[in-house]
Protein backbone atom coordinates (compact mmCIF):
# COMPACT_ATOMS: atom_id res chain seq x y z
CA UNK A 1 0.00 0.00 0.00
CA UNK A 2 1.50 3.56 -0.71
CA UNK A 3 1.42 6.15 1.93
CA UNK A 4 -0.95 9.16 0.63
CA UNK A 5 0.41 12.03 -0.56
CA UNK A 6 -0.69 14.83 1.92
CA UNK A 7 -2.69 16.94 -0.85
CA UNK A 8 -4.87 20.04 1.14
CA UNK A 9 -8.08 20.39 -1.18
CA UNK A 10 -8.45 20.88 -5.04
CA UNK A 11 -7.03 24.27 -5.57
CA UNK A 12 -8.92 24.71 -8.59
CA UNK A 13 -10.27 23.53 -12.44
CA UNK A 14 -8.92 24.68 -15.75
CA UNK A 15 -10.91 24.40 -18.62
CA UNK A 16 -9.31 24.79 -21.70
CA UNK A 17 -11.81 26.25 -24.15
CA UNK A 18 -12.24 28.16 -27.72
CA UNK A 19 -13.40 31.49 -25.45
CA UNK A 20 -12.66 31.90 -22.74
CA UNK A 21 -14.11 35.40 -22.79
CA UNK A 22 -17.43 34.40 -23.68
CA UNK A 23 -16.94 31.09 -21.43
CA UNK A 24 -15.94 33.29 -18.41
CA UNK A 25 -19.29 35.27 -19.38
CA UNK A 26 -21.26 31.75 -19.50
CA UNK A 27 -20.18 30.76 -15.98
CA UNK A 28 -20.97 34.02 -14.60
CA UNK A 29 -24.31 34.92 -16.23
CA UNK A 30 -25.65 31.21 -16.34
CA UNK A 31 -23.83 29.53 -13.15
CA UNK A 32 -23.37 32.37 -10.85
CA UNK A 33 -19.63 32.83 -10.74
CA UNK A 34 -17.41 35.51 -10.05
CA UNK A 35 -14.45 36.69 -11.57
CA UNK A 36 -11.59 37.29 -9.52
CA UNK A 37 -8.83 37.03 -11.69
CA UNK A 38 -7.13 37.92 -14.81
CA UNK A 39 -3.76 36.43 -16.72
CA UNK A 40 -3.59 37.50 -20.44
CA UNK A 41 -1.71 39.95 -22.64
CA UNK A 42 -2.70 42.93 -20.70
CA UNK A 43 -0.84 41.14 -17.80
CA UNK A 44 2.43 40.62 -19.81
CA UNK A 45 1.42 36.85 -20.82
CA UNK A 46 1.21 37.05 -24.48
CA UNK A 47 0.52 33.40 -25.73
CA UNK A 48 -2.81 32.88 -23.42
CA UNK A 49 -5.64 34.47 -21.94
CA UNK A 50 -6.95 33.08 -18.59
CA UNK A 51 -9.53 34.27 -16.43
CA UNK A 52 -10.38 32.96 -12.99
CA UNK A 53 -13.89 32.19 -11.37
CA UNK A 54 -14.60 31.75 -7.76
CA UNK A 55 -18.30 30.32 -6.00
CA UNK A 56 -17.80 29.18 -2.35
CA UNK A 57 -14.50 27.23 -2.40
CA UNK A 58 -15.10 26.43 -6.05
CA UNK A 59 -12.63 27.76 -8.44
CA UNK A 60 -12.53 27.57 -12.11
CA UNK A 61 -9.86 28.77 -14.69
CA UNK A 62 -10.61 28.90 -17.79
CA UNK A 63 -7.83 29.69 -20.68
CA UNK A 64 -7.75 30.25 -24.65
CA UNK A 65 -4.57 29.78 -26.37
CA UNK A 66 -3.46 32.46 -28.25
CA UNK A 67 -1.51 31.20 -31.02
CA UNK A 68 -1.88 27.71 -33.29
CA UNK A 69 1.36 26.81 -31.40
CA UNK A 70 0.64 26.87 -28.45
CA UNK A 71 0.43 23.04 -27.37
CA UNK A 72 -3.07 24.23 -25.78
CA UNK A 73 -3.75 24.28 -28.97
CA UNK A 74 -3.52 21.13 -30.12
CA UNK A 75 -5.51 19.80 -26.89
CA UNK A 76 -8.40 22.12 -27.85
CA UNK A 77 -8.43 20.63 -31.29
CA UNK A 78 -8.46 16.88 -30.31
CA UNK A 79 -10.60 17.36 -27.38
CA UNK A 80 -12.51 20.81 -27.70
CA UNK A 81 -13.26 22.41 -24.84
CA UNK A 82 -13.05 20.53 -21.68
CA UNK A 83 -11.16 19.82 -18.38
CA UNK A 84 -7.36 20.01 -18.58
CA UNK A 85 -6.25 20.20 -14.67
CA UNK A 86 -7.57 19.11 -11.41
CA UNK A 87 -5.13 20.99 -9.62
CA UNK A 88 -4.30 19.86 -5.76
CA UNK A 89 -3.02 22.42 -3.45
CA UNK A 90 -0.33 20.76 -1.42
CA UNK A 91 2.05 22.21 1.21
CA UNK A 92 5.51 21.67 -0.78
CA UNK A 93 5.00 20.70 -4.12
CA UNK A 94 8.76 19.43 -4.32
CA UNK A 95 8.17 16.66 -1.95
CA UNK A 96 4.61 15.11 -3.49
CA UNK A 97 5.82 15.51 -7.01
CA UNK A 98 8.91 13.63 -6.26
CA UNK A 99 7.31 11.10 -4.24
CA UNK A 100 4.45 10.53 -7.02
CA UNK A 101 6.96 10.49 -9.99
CA UNK A 102 9.16 8.28 -7.57
CA UNK A 103 5.93 5.73 -7.95
CA UNK A 104 6.02 5.92 -11.42
CA UNK A 105 3.39 9.09 -12.33
CA UNK A 106 4.05 10.58 -15.47
CA UNK A 107 5.86 13.94 -15.24
CA UNK A 108 3.76 16.74 -17.16
CA UNK A 109 5.80 19.81 -15.60
CA UNK A 110 8.91 19.47 -13.06
CA UNK A 111 8.75 22.13 -9.85
CA UNK A 112 8.89 25.38 -11.02
CA UNK A 113 8.88 28.88 -9.05
CA UNK A 114 6.19 31.26 -10.23
CA UNK A 115 6.62 35.03 -8.79
CA UNK A 116 4.85 38.08 -9.22
CA UNK A 117 4.68 40.67 -6.61
CA UNK A 118 2.04 39.21 -4.67
CA UNK A 119 5.03 36.59 -3.54
CA UNK A 120 5.69 33.48 -5.22
CA UNK A 121 4.29 29.39 -5.47
CA UNK A 122 6.11 26.23 -6.46
CA UNK A 123 4.37 24.13 -8.92
CA UNK A 124 4.58 20.91 -10.83
CA UNK A 125 2.43 18.25 -13.09
CA UNK A 126 2.09 15.14 -13.75
CA UNK A 127 -0.95 13.15 -16.46
CA UNK A 128 -3.72 11.20 -15.25
CA UNK A 129 -5.55 9.70 -17.35
CA UNK A 130 -6.43 10.88 -20.65
CA UNK A 131 -4.77 14.52 -21.56
CA UNK A 132 -6.04 15.10 -18.29
CA UNK A 133 -2.92 16.71 -15.36
CA UNK A 134 -2.78 17.27 -11.75
CA UNK A 135 -1.03 20.21 -10.61
CA UNK A 136 0.50 20.72 -7.26
CA UNK A 137 0.70 23.89 -6.40
CA UNK A 138 1.97 25.21 -2.50
CA UNK A 139 0.95 28.99 -2.04
CA UNK A 140 2.61 29.35 0.98
CA UNK A 141 4.69 32.79 0.30
CA UNK A 142 1.99 33.71 -2.02
CA UNK A 143 -0.64 36.64 -0.77
CA UNK A 144 -1.97 37.73 -3.92
CA UNK A 145 -5.48 36.98 -5.90
CA UNK A 146 -5.09 34.08 -7.35
CA UNK A 147 -1.52 32.43 -8.76
CA UNK A 148 1.30 34.69 -9.88
CA UNK A 149 0.65 36.43 -13.13
CA UNK A 150 -3.27 37.00 -12.72
CA UNK A 151 -4.37 40.60 -11.72
CA UNK A 152 -7.28 40.68 -9.22
CA UNK A 153 -10.40 41.73 -10.84
CA UNK A 154 -13.65 42.77 -9.07
CA UNK A 155 -16.86 40.67 -9.60
CA UNK A 156 -20.27 40.19 -9.50
CA UNK A 157 -21.16 39.05 -5.83
CA UNK A 158 -22.61 35.41 -6.67
CA UNK A 159 -25.87 34.64 -6.20
CA UNK A 160 -26.22 31.13 -6.40
CA UNK A 161 -25.78 28.89 -3.54
CA UNK A 162 -22.47 26.52 -5.15
CA UNK A 163 -20.06 26.04 -1.85
CA UNK A 164 -17.52 23.25 -3.09
CA UNK A 165 -16.56 20.75 -5.47
CA UNK A 166 -18.31 17.29 -4.42
CA UNK A 167 -16.60 14.78 -6.78
CA UNK A 168 -15.01 15.22 -10.25
CA UNK A 169 -15.80 12.36 -12.67
CA UNK A 170 -13.37 10.68 -15.06
CA UNK A 171 -14.79 8.48 -18.49
CA UNK A 172 -12.01 6.07 -19.56
CA UNK A 173 -11.64 3.71 -22.49
CA UNK A 174 -12.78 0.06 -22.30
CA UNK A 175 -11.42 -2.31 -19.76
CA UNK A 176 -9.22 0.53 -18.39
CA UNK A 177 -10.94 1.20 -15.13
CA UNK A 178 -9.08 -0.79 -13.13
CA UNK A 179 -6.00 0.47 -14.19
CA UNK A 180 -6.82 3.96 -13.22
CA UNK A 181 -8.59 3.33 -10.26
CA UNK A 182 -5.09 1.29 -9.68
CA UNK A 183 -3.18 4.62 -10.45
CA UNK A 184 -4.93 6.29 -8.08
CA UNK A 185 -4.14 4.13 -4.96
CA UNK A 186 -0.66 3.64 -6.17
CA UNK A 187 0.59 6.99 -6.93
CA UNK A 188 -1.62 9.09 -4.01
CA UNK A 189 -2.13 6.53 -1.81
CA UNK A 190 -5.93 6.73 -2.29
CA UNK A 191 -8.26 3.75 -1.87
CA UNK A 192 -11.89 2.37 -3.70
CA UNK A 193 -14.83 4.38 -1.74
CA UNK A 194 -17.45 2.02 -3.86
CA UNK A 195 -17.81 0.74 -6.79
CA UNK A 196 -20.95 -0.21 -9.19
CA UNK A 197 -20.94 -2.64 -12.20
CA UNK A 198 -22.93 -2.89 -15.26
CA UNK A 199 -26.20 -4.96 -13.25
CA UNK A 200 -26.36 -1.71 -11.38
CA UNK A 201 -25.58 0.94 -13.77
CA UNK A 202 -27.48 -0.48 -17.05
CA UNK A 203 -30.84 0.13 -18.84
CA UNK A 204 -32.56 -1.64 -21.67
CA UNK A 205 -29.94 -0.17 -24.46
CA UNK A 206 -27.01 0.55 -22.09
CA UNK A 207 -23.92 0.08 -19.49
CA UNK A 208 -21.40 1.46 -17.55
CA UNK A 209 -19.42 0.30 -15.07
CA UNK A 210 -17.49 2.92 -12.22
CA UNK A 211 -15.13 2.77 -9.12
CA UNK A 212 -15.01 5.69 -6.77
CA UNK A 213 -11.79 6.88 -5.33
CA UNK A 214 -11.47 8.60 -2.62
CA UNK A 215 -8.35 10.57 -1.20
CA UNK A 216 -7.35 9.55 2.57
CA UNK A 217 -9.64 11.84 4.50
CA UNK A 218 -12.58 10.99 1.48
CA UNK A 219 -12.72 14.63 0.99
CA UNK A 220 -11.85 14.55 -2.37
CA UNK A 221 -13.44 11.94 -4.21
CA UNK A 222 -13.08 10.67 -8.13
CA UNK A 223 -15.65 8.00 -9.81
CA UNK A 224 -14.05 6.73 -12.56
CA UNK A 225 -16.54 4.98 -15.17
CA UNK A 226 -15.91 2.80 -17.83
CA UNK A 227 -18.37 2.01 -21.14
CA UNK A 228 -19.80 -1.92 -20.65
CA UNK A 229 -21.66 -4.10 -23.08
CA UNK A 230 -25.16 -3.16 -23.90
CA UNK A 231 -27.34 -3.19 -27.09
CA UNK A 232 -26.51 -0.05 -27.90
CA UNK A 233 -23.69 2.44 -27.63
CA UNK A 234 -22.91 3.58 -23.82
CA UNK A 235 -23.13 6.88 -23.22
CA UNK A 236 -19.35 6.24 -21.61
CA UNK A 237 -18.55 5.32 -25.45
CA UNK A 238 -20.16 8.44 -26.99
CA UNK A 239 -18.24 10.83 -24.45
CA UNK A 240 -15.12 8.58 -25.43
CA UNK A 241 -15.60 9.14 -29.33
CA UNK A 242 -16.47 12.63 -29.12
CA UNK A 243 -13.75 13.74 -26.16
CA UNK A 244 -10.80 11.36 -28.80
CA UNK A 245 -10.08 9.76 -25.59
CA UNK A 246 -10.48 9.52 -21.73
CA UNK A 247 -11.37 12.71 -19.98
CA UNK A 248 -13.59 14.85 -16.64
CA UNK A 249 -17.31 13.76 -18.02
CA UNK A 250 -18.93 15.77 -15.20
CA UNK A 251 -17.55 17.91 -12.25
CA UNK A 252 -20.47 17.71 -9.17
CA UNK A 253 -21.17 20.80 -7.18
CA UNK A 254 -22.05 20.81 -3.67
CA UNK A 255 -25.30 23.47 -2.27
CA UNK A 256 -26.97 23.23 0.79
CA UNK A 257 -30.56 24.43 -1.18
CA UNK A 258 -30.69 22.72 -4.18
CA UNK A 259 -34.81 23.91 -5.07
CA UNK A 260 -33.26 27.82 -5.11
CA UNK A 261 -29.95 27.06 -6.61
CA UNK A 262 -32.09 25.18 -9.63
CA UNK A 263 -34.49 27.32 -10.10
CA UNK A 264 -32.13 30.34 -10.02
CA UNK A 265 -30.10 27.98 -12.82
CA UNK A 266 -32.87 27.65 -14.95
CA UNK A 267 -34.02 30.98 -15.05
CA UNK A 268 -30.50 32.14 -16.39
CA UNK A 269 -30.44 29.58 -18.80
CA UNK A 270 -28.76 26.23 -18.15
CA UNK A 271 -30.13 23.44 -19.36
CA UNK A 272 -30.49 19.88 -17.45
CA UNK A 273 -31.67 16.59 -18.10
CA UNK A 274 -35.57 15.82 -18.71
CA UNK A 275 -36.14 13.29 -16.23
CA UNK A 276 -39.65 11.57 -17.60
CA UNK A 277 -43.32 12.15 -15.14
CA UNK A 278 -42.88 8.78 -14.10
CA UNK A 279 -39.66 8.83 -12.15
CA UNK A 280 -42.01 10.66 -9.41
CA UNK A 281 -44.66 8.18 -9.15
CA UNK A 282 -42.73 5.40 -7.39
CA UNK A 283 -40.36 8.17 -5.82
CA UNK A 284 -41.83 8.94 -2.68
CA UNK A 285 -42.21 5.20 -1.47
CA UNK A 286 -38.80 4.01 -2.78
CA UNK A 287 -37.02 7.28 -0.66
CA UNK A 288 -39.26 8.20 2.37
CA UNK A 289 -40.26 11.68 3.45
CA UNK A 290 -37.64 14.80 2.67
CA UNK A 291 -37.68 17.92 4.05
CA UNK A 292 -38.07 20.03 0.89
CA UNK A 293 -41.23 20.65 -1.08
CA UNK A 294 -42.25 16.99 -3.42
CA UNK A 295 -43.93 19.61 -5.89
CA UNK A 296 -40.86 21.65 -6.01
CA UNK A 297 -38.71 18.58 -6.35
CA UNK A 298 -40.49 17.55 -9.38
CA UNK A 299 -41.48 20.52 -11.23
CA UNK A 300 -37.93 21.03 -11.21
CA UNK A 301 -37.03 17.53 -12.28
CA UNK A 302 -34.71 17.46 -8.98
CA UNK A 303 -33.60 13.34 -8.51
CA UNK A 304 -33.83 12.16 -5.24
CA UNK A 305 -31.89 8.90 -3.80
CA UNK A 306 -31.33 7.33 -0.29
CA UNK A 307 -28.95 5.34 1.34
CA UNK A 308 -28.33 3.97 5.06
CA UNK A 309 -26.98 7.10 6.13
CA UNK A 310 -29.38 9.62 4.88
CA UNK A 311 -30.53 10.96 1.94
CA UNK A 312 -29.38 13.17 -1.38
CA UNK A 313 -30.81 15.45 -4.34
CA UNK A 314 -29.14 15.48 -7.57
CA UNK A 315 -29.37 16.92 -11.16
CA UNK A 316 -27.67 17.02 -14.06
CA UNK A 317 -27.11 19.62 -16.58
CA UNK A 318 -26.91 18.56 -20.84
CA UNK A 319 -23.45 18.67 -21.88
CA UNK A 320 -22.14 22.64 -21.77
CA UNK A 321 -20.54 22.32 -25.23
CA UNK A 322 -21.65 21.16 -28.63
CA UNK A 323 -19.49 18.03 -28.53
CA UNK A 324 -21.48 15.39 -26.09
CA UNK A 325 -18.58 15.65 -23.43
CA UNK A 326 -18.64 17.69 -20.25
CA UNK A 327 -21.28 18.05 -17.85
CA UNK A 328 -22.17 19.35 -14.78
CA UNK A 329 -23.83 17.49 -11.32
CA UNK A 330 -25.43 19.86 -8.85
CA UNK A 331 -25.95 18.04 -5.53
CA UNK A 332 -27.45 18.21 -2.08
CA UNK A 333 -26.85 15.76 0.70
CA UNK A 334 -28.95 15.36 3.98
CA UNK A 335 -26.58 12.61 4.86
CA UNK A 336 -25.83 10.37 2.44
CA UNK A 337 -22.38 9.55 1.11
CA UNK A 338 -23.21 7.83 -1.69
CA UNK A 339 -24.03 9.03 -5.93
CA UNK A 340 -27.57 8.37 -6.32
CA UNK A 341 -27.03 4.44 -7.28
CA UNK A 342 -31.51 4.20 -7.16
CA UNK A 343 -31.61 7.14 -9.70
CA UNK A 344 -28.99 5.43 -12.53
CA UNK A 345 -31.45 4.22 -14.29
CA UNK A 346 -33.89 7.13 -15.08
CA UNK A 347 -30.81 9.14 -15.63
CA UNK A 348 -29.26 6.99 -18.15
CA UNK A 349 -32.43 6.71 -19.70
CA UNK A 350 -33.06 10.42 -20.23
CA UNK A 351 -29.56 10.44 -21.38
CA UNK A 352 -30.17 7.36 -23.75
CA UNK A 353 -33.12 9.71 -25.33
CA UNK A 354 -30.83 12.45 -25.96
CA UNK A 355 -27.75 10.61 -27.58
CA UNK A 356 -30.97 9.29 -29.70
CA UNK A 357 -31.52 13.03 -30.83
CA UNK A 358 -27.91 13.13 -31.51
CA UNK A 359 -27.57 10.23 -33.49
CA UNK A 360 -25.73 8.39 -31.45
CA UNK A 361 -27.37 5.36 -29.58
FE1 LIG B 1 -21.86 12.55 -10.05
Amino acid sequence: MSQPVPLKAIHHVEFLVGNAKQAAYFYRKAFGFSQIAYRGPETGYRDHASYALQQGSVRFVLTTPLSPDHPDSEWLKQHGDGVRDIAFHVDDADSVFETVTARGAASVIAPKTFEDRGGATRQAAIQTYGDTIHSFISTNDYDGPFLPGFDPVDGDEPDVDIKCIDHIVGNVEDHKMDTWAAWYVEKLGWHQFVSFDDKDISTEYTALRSKVMASETRHIKFPINEPADGLKKSQIQEYIEFNRGAGVQHVALHTPDILRTVSVLRERGVEFLRIPDEYYDTLWDRVGDVDEDRDEIKRLNILVDRDDTGYLLQIFTQPVEDRPTLFFEIIQRHGAQSFGKGNFKALFESIELAQEKRGNL
